[in-house]
């Protein structure tokens, strides 16, 4: 190992929960006027305040990156010091008047947090703590204000100017110049603040809400961009009918813009009025993007869309909060999602991506509750675990208090706390109240990190007709967490008798202590069990079964997801066998996918789920020890037998989803979703043809699915049509970005033994660049997920994303510190590699100038 000492002066302090406290002033109202200018924009800011705590406590103003040109109160030079990034005022009374007056750079901030350039346009970023990096402001979520703004530019550069609210006054100016101003009636925390100025152009529309306003809704793209809006707009208007429909919530102001900008740190950001999205969750077309491409526009629109009820509206009292709003904000996107389409395939999706993201996170070094204690950089802790784990816990209580419990539970929040700044004790609380239901140790799932184990076993006693389930749970321990306390786990679980296929039973079980027996009566025969249907609750299920049983259930079981569940179960519990004993007979996998891909009463989306392998990832997280190579090898080896011994049925799935033209609906998603699946399978069991059908396809198609699905199969592969598909690729969409990273992330992906050679040298084409978040995830984020290529023996992969990492930091620390987590899974390789894993999170922390951000991910990660 290398030796390396850490240089870090002293390590940044911890933010902790329990050393929260009101604000000491509050801003009833904020007036701001940006002089805009890529180079150089001055933000006066005036402040009307007031004071909320003890009598003579100076007011103090968070700031960072500002150059300070003035500071007033009421009209007079205010006596001021500044404390570090803290700018403290003395002598202020409540009502008084605080100016500031500062001067940024947008275009030299490669952070993407504050105000910054993207390809032209000036734009904002805030939460969780942008704003400071604008103005001086108390940068904290439990500081609520009204907002006016004004903002004068040059016309020709920046002739549209948006931001929160609605549009109260716009005109020309001398030189060139134009202003506009916006006025938000709704109090926000600053977060919540935006504005946007450019050369665009919208796709606008209209939205008639349940009491009858008119809401102008507007897209706003660069103008060669307009055409590929559609799809966004038509899922925001059906985002704001479906809240009113669901949840009873309406949108409460005239206008509702949306922007889409190339350099985005996140997904997209919820501003009150002025939704900010990364293009890639807005631009869609067919020839462009995928399904699954249209899938997260639609997702994504609708999750900012609903934050401005469950985030705006309602919002954070705290950053230890934020699941508050983002679980809840994701439960709501999941359930409009199923509603378009597919439940079951919806449900399997994102199970799919919280065991591929969640899971691993609550097993490691970074494992944190829902609710954190402490964090060094709140940024690290937008994860899938404040994310989907929340939105499972808020699932749960919706699972178990039924939907029209769940709406009255919501109906009070809203009621409640419209206008406040919340926390998720009030809204566990509105439950509670609600419903007249005691969720005390429910409350245990907010605190505790770690991904429960349940262990369930069923013993049929055949004389009294009698069956009975042993339910026992345990949480694992967790950084700062040794010993955990039992918590509710809402199981749905069925039994279907093994000869006449019956379902005896189908209910609801609290596993409320660390153990239960359930006593099923009147079962006349040896039962199955089917358990976690709907993947009730967000834990590993340890059950038993044979593999009898499980190809049972994948063929029989009612609860598709739980269908699902069994042939995953199958192929892993196949897998595992075959990586322990170097061989495995893939028999009876085999005979379970035969039978999904006969059944003429599946639906060919969920088909193709359901056959899908457990990912190489997936696979690794369920061994003590993962052996990268062993999983790769026995899992193509197992699709190498599926793909041969299935070939015939393959090809007349391939042949009977390959459709005349373009259609975007559930049924031909469904029939693209398979085609590719089938192409896959046929490729990996070595159909002579199958190189020349993916180019066949890839060449003959009219959409981004079927042309990205072949190049995925040729990607993998030897074949000589690989080059070509993928030179094609790039001059069809070179220019495109969204595109052309797809080109980068697909190579980044490959099975092939090269793929770590190929990232590195794709690391100098000159499309790569370190400062667009989406290529740097492209390549760098799909090449540090690709267990394979990450984790060859000789570290070089290590070494490799390492190097990238520090790259990183010094522009955008906190894209820099997302690629740390797969560093810190050193305790689940073999020593050689664990220390090689080990000894460049050390070369990380050593260098100088290391972010909070990568700080804390990297010293987290070396425990
Ligand atoms: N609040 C945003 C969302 O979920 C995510 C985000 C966080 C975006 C921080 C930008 C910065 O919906
Ligand atoms: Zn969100």
């Amino acid at each position: 190992m290398l030796d390396v000492q850490t240089t870090q002066a002293a390590a940044p302090a911890p933010t902790r929960r329990e050393d929260y406290r009101p604000p000491e002033w509050l801003v009833p109202s904020i007036d701001l006027d940006f002089d805009l200018g890529a180079e150089r924009t001055l933000v006066r800011s005036r402040l009307t305040v007031e004071r909320n705590g003890a009598e003579g406590a100076p007011l103090r103003l968070d700031g960072e990156n500002l150059t300070l040109l003035d500071v007033r109160v009421n009209g007079a030079p205010a006596d001021y010091a500044l404390d570090g990034d803290m700018l403290i005022v003395e002598g202020v009374n409540s009502g008084d008047s605080v100016e500031t007056t500062v001067a940024i750079q947008p275009a030299a901030n490669t952070q993407l947090m504050g105000l910054y350039a993207s390809g032209g346009i000036l734009c904002t970023q805030c939460e969780a703590e942008g704003f400071r990096r604008i103005t001086f402001f108390p940068d904290r979520p439990d500081v609520l204000s009204r907002y006016t703004v004004r903002m004068s530019a040059d016309k020709a550069l920046y002739p549209v100017l948006l931001a929160n609210g609605d549009p109260v006054g716009s005109g020309d100016l001398e030189g060139g110049r134009h202003y506009a101003e916006w006025n938000d009636p709704y109090p926000k925390p600053c977060y919540l603040f935006a504005l946007v100025a450019g050369d665009l152009q919208a796709n606008r529309d209209r939205f008639v809400t349940q009491s009858g306003r008119t809401v102008d809704l507007g897209i706003w793209v660069r103008p060669e961009d307009l055409p590929k809006t559609h799809h966004a707009m038509a899922a925001l208007k059906a985002s704001m009918a479906w809240d009113e429909k669901v949840y009873g919530r309406e949108y409460d102001l005239d206008v509702f813009n949306i922007v889409a900008v190339s350099d985005f740190n996140f997904g997209a950001m919820e501003n009150k009025g002025l939704n900010i999205f990364n293009s890639r969750y807005i631009l869609a077309d067919p020839d462009t993007a995928t399904d699954a491409d249209y899938d997260a526009v639609a997702g994504v629109v609708a999750h900012e869309y609903f934050h401005n009820w469950s985030g705006n509206r309602v919002t954070c009292r705290d950053w230890f909060q934020l699941s508050l709003k983002e679980g809840f904000t994701v439960f709501r996107d999941q359930q409009f999602s199923a509603d378009q389409g597919s439940a079951a395939v919806k449900r399997i999706e994102d199970v799919r991506a919280l065991r591929a993201i969640q899971f691993p996170e609550d097993a490691g070094p970074l494992a944190h509750p829902i609710r954190p204690e402490s964090y060094i950089e709140i940024s690290n802790f937008y994860t899938a675990t404040i994310y989907d784990k929340g939105a499972e816990i808020i699932r749960m209580m919706h699972t178990m208090l039924g939907g029209e419990g769940f709406r009255r539970g919501t109906d009070l929040y809203f009621e409640r706390h419209d206008g406040e700044a919340a926390t998720c004790e009030d809204f566990v609380k509105a439950m509670e109240d609600a419903n007249g239901v005691d969720l005390s140790r429910f409350r245990l799932w907010y605190a505790q990190a770690g991904t429960p184990r349940i262990t369930a076993s069923l013993r049929h006693d055949d004389a009294a007709g009698r069956a009975h389930l042993t339910l026992e749970q345990a949480v694992p321990p967790t950084p700062g967490q040794d010993s955990k306390q039992p918590m509710p786990v809402p199981l749905k679980v069925a039994l279907f008798g093994d000869l006449t296929g019956e379902k005896y039973a189908d209910r609801l079980i609290v596993l409320e202590g660390v153990a239960q027996e359930v006593i099923f009566d009147g079962i006349g025969e040896r039962p199955i069990l089917s358990i976690n249907r709907d993947f009730s609750a967000p834990v590993i299920v340890e059950a038993d079964r044979s593999a009898g049983d499980l190809a049972f259930l994948s063929a029989n079981d009612d609860n598709p997801f739980a269908r699902y569940e069994a042939m995953q179960q199958l192929m892993l519990d196949t897998l595992l066998g075959a990586i322990r004993n170097g061989a495995a007979d893939s028999g009876p996998v085999t005979e379970a996918v035969r039978r999904t891909l006969s059944d003429p009463n599946l639906d060919p989306a969920f088909i193709a789920e359901a056959v899908l392998m457990p990912s190489e990832a997936f696979i690794g997280d369920q061994m003590e020890m993962v052996d990268p190579n062993a999983i790769h090898i026995a899992r193509e080896a197992l699709r190498a037998d599926l793909g041969a011994d299935l070939e015939r049925l393959w090809r007349d799935l391939y042949a009977a989803t390959t459709a005349n033209r373009f259609e975007y609906s559930p049924a031909a998603k469904g029939a693209r979703r398979l085609r590719t699946v089938a192409l896959s399978y046929l490729m990996a069991g070595g159909a002579e043809d199958a190189a020349a059908l993916a180019r066949q396809q890839f060449d003959a198609a009219d959409n981004m699915t079927d042309r990205q699905g072949a190049l995925g199969v040729l990607v993998n592969s030897d074949a000589p049509e690989r080059e070509a598909a993928l030179a094609a690729f790039y001059d069809r969409y070179r220019g495109n970005a969204l595109v052309i990273d797809k080109w980068f992330s697909v190579q980044a992906l490959s099975t092939r033994p090269d793929t770590g050679a190929v990232v590195k040298a794709l690391a100098d084409h000159p499309d790569f660049t370190l400062s667009n978040p989406n290529r740097l995830r492209a390549l760098i984020g799909g090449f540090a997920a690709n267990q394979c290529a990450l984790h060859v023996a000789d570290g070089s992969g290590y070494r490799f994303l390492a190097d990238m990492i520090l790259a990183v930091d010094k522009l955008n620390p906190q894209t820099a510190a997302r690629l740390v987590p797969p560093l810190g899974r050193w305790r689940r390789f073999d020593a050689d590699r664990a220390d090689k894993m080990k000894a460049e999170l050390s070369r990380i922390l050593a260098a100088d100038d290391l972010s909070k951000d990568v700080f804390e991910q990297v010293s987290k990660s070396l425990g």
